[in-house]
């Protein structure tokens, strides 16, 4: 069912530190910051070449990256997300197998407009995984 590793997602307290650390430590081709609103993250995307890193940075009152932040307050892994082809069969396969899914349970339009949900961390080694049908 999984297919590529779409991205990993680092929430960072200096997005800006951050980035330049990629840009001029590790010669990365990093974005200009994106802000979301909708999902209360700007967000900077490095470009890999097999994957992506994604670098996020709390927006607004009620980002999920704030309370991450307040337990990892040098920053860290956020989530992982991977490639399915039909997302509505991974959440029903998913949902047999007895993962949790985040939210009503149902996909939603995820950072880069495709439908996305988000499992348990719980129930995946202490990990949040993102799917995103590619
Ligand atoms: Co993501």
């Amino acid at each position: 069912m999984i297919g590529r590793l779409n991205h990993v997602a680092i929430a960072v307290p200096n997005l800006e530190a951050a980035s330049a650390q990629y840009r001029d430590a590790l010669l990365a081709k990093v974005s200009d910051p994106v802000d979301e609103p909708d999902h209360g993250v700007t967000v900077v995307f490095v470009e890999l070449d097999n994957t992506k890193i994604e670098l996020l940075q709390p927006m607004g009152e009620d980002s999920p990256i704030a309370k991450f932040l307040e337990k990892h307050p040098q920053g860290g892994i956020h989530h992982v997300c991977y490639e399915v082809d039909d997302i509505q069969a991974a959440s029903r396969h998913l949902q047999a197998q007895g993962a949790r899914i985040l939210g009503d349970g149902e996909p939603r339009i995820g950072a880069h407009k495709k439908p996305v949900l988000f499992l348990h961390p719980k129930d995946f080694n202490g990990t949040l995984v993102e799917l995103e049908q590619a």
